[in-house]
């Protein structure tokens, strides 16, 4: 990004204090009293059970194996106190102070494009229409920090299979909100071609890793981290992984991107994660894991080399 910035050796990062073992211990603390909660209520002490919407049955979702590295999870206020979205600040740690106008429900996701069966879905729609998982992905942003962090979502090719994607479609394109007077960014970077929008190969969209995510550590998505619909795709540089999306289409041809239309060569389309392919401005052999400050080396596809690689073998 044009006003990415890596931090200097002496940068201090901020550290909190909830180690993840807190935060699962908590977690399954929580459940435990839910599960004694009808007991509870019935005694009038219904406050002890977390507090659950309607919108996001599932949560807390139980956590997939299948997707989980075990690595130590980022903390939780880092990874909502630390945040790249644009359209509210372009300084991280101000993101979270600046969302309390953003309306994040209602809400709905149109879908359309090249498919048989365009819809639209409201948030209790997406609730009853997928099944929800926690996944634990690492999260490697663009200008060379990490995270580790638990999604709730389902795989978006879940969605796509709904929407029976014409053989034309190449292509997904997504678009997130726009709304300058709830998101104060927006104005400020004016030049920019807003909505932001982002796009993947149908290929790598319909690959199993690729989450509609609408939950963090448990809970529904902080607006901060794109409540209440993002996408994650955890292979490649963050700014692929698109926050607050109202808008699916599949398209026949590359859909053209934010970041791309900013800086093709700094921010193109493809985006995997490489630690051979420096950016035009820094070196991307290493990442600063947020919550440590240490630095690690970077993973080709940040990792996911076995799911992912054959997706781009020669053909
Ligand atoms: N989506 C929108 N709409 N606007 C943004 O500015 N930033 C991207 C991505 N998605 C961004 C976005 C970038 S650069 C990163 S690194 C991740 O969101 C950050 O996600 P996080 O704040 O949940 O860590």
């Amino acid at each position: 990004m044009p006003h990415a910035i890596i931090r200097p050796p002496w940068y201090h990062p901020e550290r909190f204090v909830t180690p993840e073992k807190a935060y699962s211990g908590r977690r399954s603390f929580l459940r435990s009293l839910g599960h004694l909660g009808l007991g509870l209520a019935a005694a009038g002490t219904a406050w002890a059970e977390e507090p659950k919407t309607s919108k996001f049955p599932y949560l807390p979702a139980k956590r997939n194996p299948a997707f989980d590295p075990k690595l130590t999870l980022s903390d939780e206020k880092t990874a909502t106190h630390y945040n790249n979205y644009y359209e509210f600040s372009t300084t991280k740690n101000r993101v979270y102070q600046l969302v309390d106008k953003f309306v994040v429900d209602p809400w709905s996701i149109r879908v359309g494009g090249l498919c048989a069966k365009p819809m639209t879905l409201d948030l209790d729609e997406l609730a009853k229409a997928f099944i929800y998982e926690e996944r634990v992905y690492r999260f490697r942003c663009v200008e060379a920090w990490s995270m580790v962090v638990p999604w709730t979502g389902f795989p978006l090719v879940d969605l796509i299979k709904k929407a029976e994607p014409r053989p034309e479609a190449k292509f997904l394109k997504f678009t997130t909100v726009s709304r300058p007077d709830q998101m104060p960014g927006m104005a400020r970077l004016e030049d920019y071609p807003w909505p932001y929008t982002e796009g993947l190969r149908l290929d790598e969209a319909m690959n199993p890793l690729t989450l509609v995510a609408t939950g963090l550590y448990g809970k529904p998505l902080p607006k901060q981290n794109g409540a209440p619909v993002r996408i994650v795709v955890p292979w490649k540089y963050g700014y692929k992984s698109i926050k607050s999306i109202v808008a699916i289409e599949f398209t026949a041809t590359q859909p053209s991107t934010l970041w791309e239309t900013l800086n093709p060569r700094e921010y193109p389309f493809e985006s995997n994660v490489d630690p051979m392919v420096p950016h035009p401005r820094w070196s991307q052999s290493s990442e600063r894991v947020v919550d440590t400050g240490d630095h690690i080396p970077t993973l080709k596809y940040n990792g996911y080399a076995e799911q992912v690689a054959s997706l781009y073998a020669k053909r």
